[in-house]
């Protein structure tokens, strides 16, 4: 469809770092070394074979080549030198630069955001994943359409090249414009389908957990590792790109929870790119608890950490509780399990390797004492009198059962978060309500028996 040059796997690699503090968030490191070596990683997911690396430092990007004409000089020797037959930029670049760049070396030019969408194409397994993914490349291709590659309009304007009554550039226009149109509904009707799902789980009450995590952090691993599932792990960067769904037990109590594996985070994900996988990401919006995996043998570890967390707040996933999956530890000296707890004793981070295993049982001790701290379930007996308090219970959404004694005074069993039980404990009057915490016995037992339960177990205020 176009006259590109067509690209293959020998690729020159371009990262700058610019004097300004935004242009320059991605150079790390001495002289941006550490950046290089990513995006060396990032070319290699892409199947790239570098073959030459052009560096240096520029105060802004250049408007007609982002790069001055001496850098691009460069840029055309090594290319020539190499045989590369691809240019890789470690920046975003517009339409026109990509244009101008690609005449100037006589072959293709890919940017940062380009090169991303490529490996997400490779990588997508599900069916939302793969509508994603082309969506995103449909919306990329067509702004250079439009705006960068008019000049193939004159070119086709021969007679007898035209097609009836549209040049090529309108035909391929519109024909990506509907097949966007195509994928926005069926991406639709599988969100759609997402969400039933979601609410189904809300009704079931099952916790959900979600692995968030830098790229190659371990998170499939891990998942693998507390579900038995064989989710494709591979150390290449986003070797995940969809959100898989499992069925855990948690603690040692074995409570059930849903634990969602997501995409791989990485320092400057395009930001038409999180808006791509919005719906894949809400997941770990709407998580009760986030583990946040950490590669705890990775030497820019905390910069990783800064980076998953400014995704997660372009998302709104910033007030998720998260605990910390420091992994890896077989690869550091002297490596051992260890859960750290806050200033408050609460699980903070854990240590382990979810390869070998090692610190798996930490992980599980933590989750079960999360989750035992975050909601309560309770078997209350509530006087006549009660009436307020009854429907404050209803309007927290908590009661699951209620019988009604001879006397007007009820049982109720109810689960909510602490923290409101907390609140009501604290705010309205609790004279003669007596309650007991519902364990697994106790769930099943009819009203006698539950009375004679109370009777024997019950808390007062
Ligand atoms: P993306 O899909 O790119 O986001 O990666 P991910 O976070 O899901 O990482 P993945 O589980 O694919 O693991 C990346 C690489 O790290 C693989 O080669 C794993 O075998 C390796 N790995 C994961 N956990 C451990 C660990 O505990 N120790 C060691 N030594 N390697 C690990």
């Amino acid at each position: 469809m176009f006259e590109r040059p067509r690209g293959g796997e020998r690729a020159v690699l371009v990262s700058l770092c610019f004097q300004s503090r935004e242009l320059s968030a991605n150079c790390t490191g001495t002289d941006g070394d550490e950046t290089l070596r990513e995006f060396r990683e990032l070319a290699v997911s892409a199947a790239a074979e570098p073959v030459g690396t052009v560096t240096g430092r520029r105060k802004a990007p250049e408007s007609r080549l982002f790069v001055g004409s001496g850098k691009a000089e460069e840029i055309r020797q090594q290319v020539a030198e190499s045989g590369a037959e691809v240019v890789l930029f470690n920046h975003a670049l517009s339409p026109s630069q990509e244009r101008n760049l690609e005449r100037l070396l006589q072959c293709r030019v890919l940017d940062r955001t380009g090169l991303i969408l490529d490996i997400f194409a490779q990588r997508a397994r599900t069916h939302e994943g793969k509508l994603q993914v082309e969506l995103a490349q449909l919306k990329h291709l067509s702004t250079r359409l439009i705006r960068g590659w008019t000049h193939l309009e004159r070119q086709k304007g021969g007679i007898g090249l035209r097609g009836p009554g549209e040049t090529q550039l309108e035909t391929d226009r519109r024909l990506i414009g509907e097949r966007m149109r195509q994928i926005h509904r069926k991406l639709q009707r599988v969100e759609r389908q997402r969400e039933q799902g979601r609410r189904g789980r809300k009704r079931a009450e099952l916790p959900t957990l979600s692995l968030v995590g830098y790229t190659n952090a371990g998170k499939s691993t891990l998942f693998n590792a507390l579900t038995d599932a064989e989710v494709y792990a591979a150390d290449q960067l986003f070797a995940t790109l969809d959100p898989t769904l499992r069925r855990i037990e948690m603690g040692p109590q074995q409570r059930p929870a849903v634990l969602a594996d997501t995409v791989g985070f990485i320092r400057d994900l395009p930001h038409d790119l999180v808006a791509a996988f919005r719906s894949t990401l809400q997941e770990t919006r709407d998580a009760d608890v986030l583990l946040h995996v950490v590669d705890a043998a990775n030497t820019e570890r905390d910069e990783t950490i800064v980076q998953v967390n400014e995704v997660l707040a372009e998302i709104e996933a910033e007030d998720v509780p998260q605990l910390l999956v420091y992994n890896k530890i077989d690869l550091l000296p002297d490596g051992q399990p260890r859960l750290d707890r806050d200033a408050d004793g609460r699980p903070w981070r854990v240590w382990l390797s979810a390869v070998d295993g090692r610190g798996v049982e930490l992980l599980h001790e933590a989750l079960g004492e999360l989750f035992a701290h975050a909601r309560v379930a309770r078997r209350i007996h509530l006087p006549a009198a009660a009436t307020r308090l009854r429907a404050r219970f209803y309007a927290f959404g908590a009661v699951q059962k209620e019988t009604t004694g001879d006397n007007g005074e009820c049982l109720l069993e109810v689960e909510m978060d602490r923290r409101d039980w907390d609140a009501l404990a604290q705010h309205e009057d609790m004279r003669g309500v007596v309650w007991n915490d519902l364990g697994a016995a106790t769930v099943d037992m009819d009203r006698t028996e539950a009375d004679q339960y109370l009777a024997a177990t019950a808390q007062a205020p």
